[in-house]
């Protein structure tokens, strides 16, 4: 058994106590969980990728967790792809490279593999998104069947993979294809993403895809096109087993600071 906690959308400044209070419960809720590693999904920072400073305290909260983490960078971090196309360069690329120590990255736990891609250059229709796509393809064929549990920022689609709309709720729909496509043929499992501050479950193809939400106060992107969204932050506890995945939604009900 091998224990994860993704964590997603912490938007941290160390002035902004609506995310510190949700940080604090998350810092409370891996303390009490124990897991063997989190994962975190991007939009590390509260919403400006140049801002050396929140990346600083973010860099120094996540390395006081007792615990080994990996992250992937959000649309908050390195800036977003299409359609906003607002300010994703390869500067801030490499500044979180250094800040967080990868971009993407590759994770054996045993009967599983994990994976973490920077999906925010999909789309971008540059070197760099080509490099991103060989670099998938190449860490996805070394799972030599083995289940994989891919980590990526957007949502791969919002209902389904040919989607055509939606915006920037997830990538680009013109990626959406290719990346099921790989998701298809190496045998990925389960898709966990954020970026959408609410957490939802879809299953298609065979394919578990697990929104994690945000552990800030920030819910207010809830929830077109689809309804009924949980309007709660949190984070999610995952188990792989040998060949199962189990999961469960962790609700911070109560966003106060003192509880
Ligand atoms: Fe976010
Ligand atoms: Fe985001």
């Amino acid at each position: 058994m091998y224990k994860v906690i993704h964590i997603s959308d912490t938007h941290l400044r160390e002035s902004n106590l609506g995310s510190l209070v949700g940080w604090t419960k998350a810092i409370r809720a891996i303390a009490a969980t124990q897991p063997d590693l989190v994962i975190h999904t991007g939009d590390i920072v509260l919403d400006e990728p140049d801002n050396a400073t929140d990346h600083a305290f973010a860099r120094n909260e996540l390395a006081n967790l007792a615990v080994e983490w990996l992250v992937i960078p959000g649309n908050h971090d390195i800036g977003d792809g299409p359609p906003r196309q607002e300010s994703i360069c390869s500067d801030l690329i490499h500044r979180f490279a250094d800040t967080y120590g990868a971009t993407h990255w590759t994770k054996d736990i045993g009967h599983w593999l994990v994976i973490g891609v920077n999906a925010m250059l999909f789309g971008l229709g540059t070197a760099q998104e080509d490099e991103e796509w060989a670099w998938l393809e190449k860490a996805l064929s070394t799972a030599s069947g083995k289940p994989v549990a891919l980590f990526m920022h957007k949502p791969p689609f919002v209902t389904t993979p040919d989607d055509v709309e939606h915006g920037s709720a997830a990538i680009p729909p013109a990626s959406r294809g290719h990346l099921w496509a790989l998701v298809r043929r190496y045998g990925v499992q389960v898709i966990a993403c954020g970026h959408r501050h609410e957490y939802r479950v879809l299953h298609r193809d065979g394919v578990t895809i697990v929104w994690a939400p945000t552990t800030s106060d920030q819910l207010d992107e809830l929830t077109s096109p689809i309804n009924d969204p949980i309007p709660l932050p949190g984070l999610v506890e995952m188990i792989f087993h040998e060949d199962t995945f189990i999961h469960r939604f962790v609700p911070f009900y109560n966003r106060t600071a003192n509880d």
